[in-house]
């Protein structure tokens, strides 16, 4: 027996002023920075003061946000209107609209100012200058991940907004989000680092005497391999660091506990195909056992046909019929358009298919639809229509 989806109800999610907090994961290209926009367009239209933190946005959405440059700094929204402040039931005050500011990140200057408030100036300007931080802060697989949360962190403790939407990193996987922070703080905090830093300091104990060799050896072989000058840097930059671990250690965790506490919600995002929705499934299973909250799947891109009563077998027996009838050109245009109408109701039908599968494995969990738009969605009156498409599910 299969078992419809419950409806997400977002609208509800954005009313409740406990939500304060949501996290618009998935995996690349599905539309999570397309919703993120959507989610906190529509809660500052319904009366939230809201802050959305993009990471990457496509240029021309970021100019129809007000983003034209990357100074990490969340700036106003203009254009955001008022008229839905005073709806009823939404248990807003039409004196006092919501507002939205709107930023993009940026991971280096994140990480340049998280380097420059943990240490004296002297300290931070070297770390800033060493080659091996400078690659690790713009280019390490984890480092987008670890500056969104912790940036995340940062404009909670600010308090100056009372709903946080939080886009995510282009990354494959939606679980590199979660898995980035440790991943980082175990690389920075690794054996083979500390290794490099201060083998002698292994030395001595009997129970470690063989494993040293092998250190040794290891430490001659990177030492061969990246060169000593570049082992120099990797020192003196762990070496530098050092003092800023518990420091890492510290804001990660806050903000992994953020992300459990009440008043977090995850929206997870996922075009209605295979590779997406066995995404969107792990990711599902991941912040179950993580006791992370889960407010729903948003289906974004999903294909609906304005002529669904016909379907895609009587269309294209229809278009048989034409065939046989005469070489005209409009009847040519009839047969084209029935074609095309008889694959959309395939493609209709087989996402469908997947949506159901994925509720048949995730019976608990709300889901929302979002229509493909005929365009790409690059202004503040496409994220409407976006907003109002996952608002009426
Ligand atoms: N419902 C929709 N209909 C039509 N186009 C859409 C829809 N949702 C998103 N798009 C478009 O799809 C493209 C990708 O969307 P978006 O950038 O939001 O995805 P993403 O998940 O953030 O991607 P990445 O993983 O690269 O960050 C954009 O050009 C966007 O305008
Ligand atoms: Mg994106």
């Amino acid at each position: 027996m299969s078992r419809a989806a419950t409806s997400l109800v977002v609208d509800q999610l954005i009313d409740d002023r406990r939500t304060r907090i949501i996290v618009c994961c998935g995996s690349g290209g599905v539309g999570k920075t397309t919703i993120a926009a959507a989610v906190g367009l529509r809660a500052a239209e319904r009366g939230r003061h809201v802050v959305v933190l993009t990471v990457d946005p496509a240029r021309r959405l970021a100019q129809s946000m007000g983003l034209t440059s990357l100074d990490n700094t969340p700036r106003p929204v203009t254009g955001v209107r008022k008229r839905a402040a005073a709806r009823a039931g939404a248990g807003n005050d039409p004196e006092h609209p919501g507002s939205l500011h709107a930023m993009m990140l940026d991971m280096k200057r994140t990480f340049d100012e998280i380097v420059e408030s943990h240490s004296d100036p002297d300290r931070a300007a070297q770390i800033l200058a060493n080659p091996f931080y400078q690659s690790l802060s713009s280019s390490f697989a984890g480092t987008q991940e670890y500056m969104a949360m912790e940036k995340l962190g940062q404009l909670r403790r600010a308090d100056e907004w009372d709903l946080i939407v939080v886009d995510t990193p282009p990354s494959r996987s939606a679980l590199d989000f979660l898995d980035a922070p440790q991943r980082l703080g175990r690389f920075l905090d690794g054996r083979l680092l500390r290794l490099l830093v201060a083998p002698a300091k292994l030395g001595g104990r009997s129970g470690l005497r063989i494993l040293n060799a092998g250190f040794g050896m290891v430490t001659g072989v990177v030492t061969k391999i990246i060169g000593s000058q570049l082992l120099r840097d990797v020192q003196t930059f762990v070496s530098a660091m050092d003092t800023m671990f518990g420091g890492f250690r510290e804001r990660a965790e806050y903000t992994y506990r953020l992300l459990r506490a009440p008043g977090t919600a995850f929206l997870v995002i996922a075009a209605p195909e295979p590779d997406a929705l066995r995404e969107a499934s792990y990711f599902v299973e991941r912040l179950e056992r993580d006791e992370m909250p889960l407010a729903g799947l948003i289906l974004n891109r999903v294909h609906r046909s304005p002529a669904a009563r016909l379907s895609a077998a009587r269309s294209l027996a229809a278009a048989e019929t034409l065939q046989g009838l005469d070489q005209s050109e409009s009847t040519g245009l009839g047969i084209a358009a029935l074609r095309l109408h008889a694959e959309r109701m395939r493609q209709a039908e087989s996402e469908r298919r997947l949506a159901r599968r994925f509720t048949a494995a995730h019976p608990l969990v709300p889901v929302a639809q979002v229509p493909a738009q005929p365009d790409d969605v690059h202004d503040l009156n496409g994220l409407r229509i976006i907003g109002s498409a996952f608002a009426a599910d």
